[in-house]
């Protein structure tokens, strides 16, 4: 049993977006740009815990066919489809559904994208980013990482955003309240141990946003990640994939809410507090 509400999004999600105006949530979104771009042109995307919609006007913009984001809080995924229906230029091209990736679902649809024909799944490419801190064991993780092999073509790959890797989180954890104390902007409460997993940890989030906005998930080692990757039947490469800024900070600032002065970002990345995971189906 989950040690918080699944749908604990439907009550911060008016407040949510102000986590993703932080500089360091930005930072997120110049990586992924550079793993997803040399994927990205014409292919068919699924986005796993797509939340607002954040991501997914990203990867239309940088030139995905379609986009079918997922998320199982309904609030989140209502304001993903007004903001994005608020662009003409991303219509015909999204569409969002309520789901938990922790359960077997299908979100394949002729009418969008494709619709699995060929023997895959019909998307070329899944995105993540927060979903597979939402397992709380490996069983778990397994069955989302069966989800994103069921719906991924054949050469299809999976790119993930996630805590920063560790075989002990609690390093993460205890690197990343040391940068709240820099302004960083969050700080991460362990509420529990897992019993189950060792060095898994179920923890609570607290952002310094205006409004705060905070939230549940667990925090596992690098390890259960690899192992349930197989386990899902995602058995091809697997790279945990460096996270790095331009040192150009006008290149940087394209990126920000609001422009970050020159040497912003010196500490974090000397620990940035994200990973990304790619795997090949
Ligand atoms: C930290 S938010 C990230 C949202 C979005 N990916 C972003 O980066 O802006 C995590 C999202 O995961 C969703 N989520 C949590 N568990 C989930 C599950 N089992 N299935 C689908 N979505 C889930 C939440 O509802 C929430 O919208």
């Amino acid at each position: 049993m989950s040690h918080f509400s699944k749908t604990q999004y439907n009550s911060i999600s008016a407040s949510y977006d102000s986590v993703n105006d932080l500089p360091i949530s930005r930072a997120i979104v110049v990586n992924v740009e550079r793993l997803i771009r040399p994927h990205i042109r014409g292919a068919r995307v699924l986005e796993l815990a797509c939340g607002t919609g954040f991501f997914t006007r990203h990867i239309l913009d940088w030139g995905a066919a379609s986009v079918v984001g997922v998320d199982v809080s309904q609030a989140m995924v209502d304001i993903a489809e007004a903001d994005t229906a608020k662009h003409v230029e991303y219509a015909g091209k999204y569409r969002f559904m309520v789901a938990d990736c922790s359960a077997p679902f299908s979100a394949s649809d002729e009418g969008t994208e494709g619709g699995g024909g060929g023997g895959g799944g019909g998307f070329d490419l899944v995105f993540a980013a927060w979903l597979l801190n939402y397992a709380q064991d490996q069983a778990t993780m397994g069955t989302m990482f069966r989800n994103i092999a069921n719906h991924l073509n054949p050469g299809g790959r999976f790119i993930s955003v996630l805590p920063h890797p560790e075989d002990d989180p609690m390093v993460c954890i205890s690197q990343v309240n040391a940068q709240r104390k820099l302004g960083y902007g969050y700080g991460i409460e362990v509420r529990k141990a897992l019993p189950e997993i060792k060095d898994g940890y179920y923890v609570h989030l607290f952002f310094d946003t205006v409004p705060p906005v905070d939230f549940g998930n667990y925090y596992l080692p690098k390890n259960v990640h690899e192992t349930a990757a197989r386990q899902g039947g995602m058995k091809g490469a697997l790279t945990w994939e460096p996270v790095s800024l331009p040192d150009d900070y006008d290149e940087i600032n394209r990126y920000m809410k609001d422009p970050v002065p020159r040497g912003y970002f010196d500490r974090w990345l000397q620990y940035p507090d994200f990973g990304i995971l790619v795997i090949e189906k």
